[in-house]
This record gives C-alpha cells, structure tokens and sequence, in this order.
C-alpha cells in the first residue's frame, strides 16, 4: 500500500520540461476527466493510503489548498511542513530532510527559493519530488494555466500568449510551455528586469519574442497574462518595482489591442491597481478563477501519473 508494494521508475517534476509533450498533453487530457469525476461526485481513489509531504518555505494559499484537498480526494493522506514549524527552520539540511521525509511518504511537493535546493532535495528522496514554487519555475501554475486556456479555446498551439512582468518563476516557465506546446511568448518588462540570455539560449523566435513596449506586446494576443510586481522573497525590491512597473499594468485598454476574445489570466494572489486593474481582473475575460481551480484537476493528474503511471 505504500511505495514499496508498488513499484514504478522513480520520476521528479522540478520543471515543466522534465515532461515531454506527450507527457504533458496526457497529463492536460487526465485533468479533464479528473475534474470531471469530482464534478459528478464520482470518487476516485487511485492513491489510497499513500501519504504526499508538503514542504513550504514560502507562504501560499492557493498550492497548499489545491494539493491537500486534491490528495484527501484520491484516498492518501497530507503531512504539512513549515520552515517555521520544522527543524528546517533551525537549520537542519535539506538533504538530511529529503533522505528523512522521504523514507516516510510517498511523494513530496516542495515551495522553497533556489531551483538547486529543490533539486539537492529530489536527488536525496527516494520518492517522486514535485516543484510547487521555486525562485526560477512554477510548472504546477503553468500547467493549470494551460488547462484553463484549453477549455475555453481548444489547443494553444499556433497561439499567442503575452506575458507582462519581469522575468520570473512564471515567464521562464511560460517560455518552457511555448516549446513544449509550440506557442509563441510576448514577452514584456522594464529595462531592468528583462530575462537573463543565458536562461533563454536556445529559445526560437517563434516561440519568444521580446517588446520594449507592453502595449505592443499586447497585440494579436489570444491570452494576456501578469504577475506580482515583486515576487516573494525580492520584498526588498517592492518600492523600487513600483515605479519601474507603472507602465506594465494590464489595463482596459491594453485588453482592447488584444485580440477581441483575449483571456485574462494571473497565477494569484493579484495587487488590484498594481499590475491588473480591478475592471481586468473582475471583467468579463478574466478567468482566474477557473485557472486557480484547475491547480488542484492538473496537480491531482500529476501525482497520479508520478504514483501510478499512465491510466
Ligand atoms: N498561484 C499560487 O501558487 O498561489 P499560492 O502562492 O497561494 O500557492
Ligand atoms: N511570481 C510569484 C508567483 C506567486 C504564486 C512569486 O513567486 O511570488
């Protein structure tokens, strides 16, 4: 009933290219059924009496929600722990943590700062390790993100997404999704927070194109789609970024040089009046909601897949 009864290649989810597209498009299609499923109050509970650990090192609402109430729903069990409420929090290593936890659960989802410390903590865990929030990736948003987009237009490839914001978790995560999916990525920020060459080398054109105006990025887009200004753990950086960012606020109308069925999307918590206007964020093509919801559908498939292999 554990990890030992049921044997299958140990697999980590530390960034959305450690899937292939194949991978993710079953993993997309799995969601769909999963939500409906919970929908039709169908139970399904492929993961009975396995136990996922949660790791935060960061605050969140929406990751610890979503995986605690996605795994109760698959019949496991949830360990929750904090840098404030574990020895994390008093400087005890995070390979000694991994190779602890990990003898214990079945799988872990880890929020913490350093893509390296996540991956320092997947290669001492004998389980699968997911990333649920590092400085550099947030596959499990984006996966949702696509979700969201798939229901209400069909297939992104061939589409346009554009990203307003500085290069973050999220953007460099969009530019992995425009590979995978064979999109294309707006991508527009202030001068000082433009994405780093060596995180984009290799990137096509046709996946990642750069504007030094937002509003042109803006154009002919089939998604537009912002963060914070200032992601956690940059708080410093807060009265800095507000000035720099002015310019890169989604607004009614920047929406209007969109296309004219262009989605809203923002990954949460959002600052209304800072990056999006509450008309945006609360208008008629804003589907945060949907996009929130679908965390817990897309995150549900990929414990699933990582537990149990494809269905
Ligand atoms: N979008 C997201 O990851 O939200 P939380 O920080 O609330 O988990
Ligand atoms: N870029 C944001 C995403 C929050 C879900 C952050 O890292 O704080």
């Amino acid at each position: 009933m554990n990890q030992i009864s049921k044997p299958i290649a140990k697999r980590h989810f530390l960034q959305l290219k450690d899937f292939t597209t194949e991978e993710i498009l079953y993993i997309l299609d799995r969601a769909i059924i999963l939500k409906k499923k919970f929908k039709n109050y169908e139970p399904h509970t492929p993961l009975l009496d396995r136990t996922l650990a949660m790791v935060f090192e960061k605050a969140s609402t929406r990751t610890r929600v979503s995986f605690e109430a996605g795994m109760y729903q698959m019949g496991g069990f949830v360990i929750n722990l904090t840098s404030s409420d574990s020895q994390l929090g008093r400087s005890e290593p995070i390979e000694d943590t991994a190779r602890v936890v990990s003898r214990m659960v079945d799988i872990v989802m880890i929020r913490t700062f350093e893509q390296t410390r996540l991956e320092n903590f997947a290669e001492h865990s004998r389980v699968p390790v997911i990333n649920g929030l590092t400085n550099e990736y947030h596959p499990c948003q984006i996966l949702a993100d696509l979700l969201t987009f798939i229901e209400y237009r069909g297939p992104i490839q061939g589409k346009t997404v554009t990203w307003i914001g500085d290069e973050n978790n999220m953007s460099y995560t969009w530019i992995q999704a425009a590979e995978l999916l064979d999109f294309t990525l707006h991508f527009s920020a202030p001068k000082d927070y433009q994405l780093k060459p060596e995180r984009i080398a290799g990137v096509s054109d046709k996946h990642l194109k750069v504007f030094d105006d937002p509003m042109e990025a803006a154009h002919n887009s089939d998604l537009i789609t912002t963060d914070v200004w200032t992601s956690m753990g940059y708080e410093e950086e807060n009265a800095k970024r507000k000035t720099a960012f002015e310019k890169w606020q989604v607004n009614e109308e920047m929406m209007k040089v969109a296309n004219s069925d262009a989605l809203f999307m923002h990954c949460l918590p959002a600052h209304r009046g800072e990056e999006v206007t509450a008309g945006v964020i609360d208008g008629p093509q804003s589907v945060v909601w949907d996009e929130a919801e679908n965390r817990m559908h897309v995150q549900k498939a990929v414990m699933e897949f990582l537990l149990t292999g494809k269905q």
